[in-house]
């Protein structure tokens, strides 16, 4: 897919920027805080309905004004025109999401169907940080590629607070939170066992691509490597419902504990994902140098594994990472991503993309000040 063009009206600091894109390399310039990540971030809504911060609507939306309203042709992979319509109303909460004027419920019926691949500074988490950065960034890539799973998710996450909310409870008023508790354990285990099973299966299928994106980016020999490590322990071969009998169990078992500390002691909200070089633990052996590395991996892996599920090519989005980078890792990046995909690049620094790239129709380069932005081509 790619964007032909897009409108924003009152988002962020964009009361009314119109921009028609190249079908490659966009690279978006501009001093800090002109409004060059808002514009990568309206870009997310098209794919993912909402931030990938986690920023909400009303935040989003420019300050002082009521409506905000995100436009854009996206062109799938086989040429069809997609004229993508968001709006949110601040006066009624209301948001709609439309595709030629069709408007899509739920929401979560549209993940997937405009993948998009997203690197910031910020991502950097994702192997320096604790276990949340890394589910995260699992969630968001099998997300896209599976519509049932950002359902199970978002069903979990309100069991997890309804439980804790028991277990606060039954520790502030002594209340008897057996009988409480059973349904809430029965869905905790439903969709538990779902995203388990999901997880374990995608991190499985996700391992080749790393290995592969890998070994392209490093000329010595490293074996990266990504595993699962579920709260509790499960088998490879494990279907849906051992897990979920599993996790029954270890619930029984844990119970005093969870009434002890007042809070969902087991599940995937509690899951961890390793990253290793060479079988070394990359948060305690790694390089600057090897972080980097592996998270560009990570990406160019996520962005290969959504084109291949999603059955359509991802958009990559790159905020600011190529100040972080050396010039000749960011050269090589740059030719490779442009190459894959269109991709939108911000960047304080205009010096790497004179050399890198021949700016035409397929190549833009746009400038943002104050939200607002002017390009040379267009
Ligand atoms: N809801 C909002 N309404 C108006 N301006 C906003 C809003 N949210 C953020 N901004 C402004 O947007 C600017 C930051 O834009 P951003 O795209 O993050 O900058 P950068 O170009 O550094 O990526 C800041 O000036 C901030 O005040
Ligand atoms: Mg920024």
């Amino acid at each position: 897919m790619y964007l032909e063009n897009i409108r924003l009206k009152n988002f962020r600091n964009h009361a009314d920027t119109s921009l028609n894109f190249g079908t490659k390399a966009n690279v978006v310039l501009g001093g800090n805080g002109e409004g060059k990540t808002n514009l990568l971030e309206a870009i997310s809504y098209i794919s993912l309905t909402k931030s990938f911060y986690a920023s909400s609507d009303t935040v989003v939306l420019k300050i002082n004004e009521q409506v905000f309203e995100i436009e854009a042709n996206v062109v799938s992979d086989g040429g069809m025109i997609n004229k993508v319509h968001i709006g949110y109303d601040s006066r009624s909460g209301e948001k709609a999401y439309s595709i030629n004027k069709r408007r899509i419920e739920p929401f979560s019926s549209i993940i997937g169907k405009f993948p998009l691949v997203f690197l910031s500074p910020e991502n950097a988490d994702i192997t320096f940080g604790g276990p949340t950065d890394r589910r995260k960034f699992l969630d968001i890539v099998i997300s896209q590629s599976n519509i049932s799973y950002f359902k199970d998710l978002s069903e979990y996450r309100k069991v997890v607070r309804h439980r804790n909310k028991i277990f606060g409870d039954a520790k502030n008023f002594r209340t008897d939170t057996s009988v409480l508790l059973e349904p809430w354990n029965d869905q905790l285990v439903k969709y538990g066992s779902r995203i388990m099973f999901k997880r374990k299966l995608f991190v499985n299928e996700f391992r080749k691509y790393i290995e592969e994106s890998y070994s392209d980016l490093v000329d010595v020999k490293e074996i990266p490597s990504i595993a699962y490590e579920p709260s509790f322990e499960i088998n490879d071969d494990d279907a849906i419902e051992r897990i979920s009998e599993k996790f029954f169990d270890i619930i029984k078992k844990k119970n005093q504990e969870e009434l002890k500390f007042g809070t969902t002691l087991i599940g995937p909200h509690r899951d961890e994902i390793n990253l290793k070089i060479n079988n070394l633990d990359l948060r305690k052996f790694a390089s600057q140098g090897q972080h980097k590395t592996f998270l560009i991996a990570l990406k160019i892996g996520e962005f290969f594994y959504l084109k291949e599920r999603c059955k359509e090519t991802p958009v990559f989005l790159l905020d600011d990472v190529f100040s972080e980078l050396d010039a000749n890792r960011a050269l090589h990046m740059l030719k490779l991503i442009e190459s894959l995909s269109q991709t939108f690049i911000t960047s304080t620094n205009p010096e790497i993309f004179d050399v890198a790239l021949n700016f035409g129709d397929t190549n833009k380069i746009f400038f943002v000040k104050s939200g607002r932005v002017e390009t040379t081509q267009n």
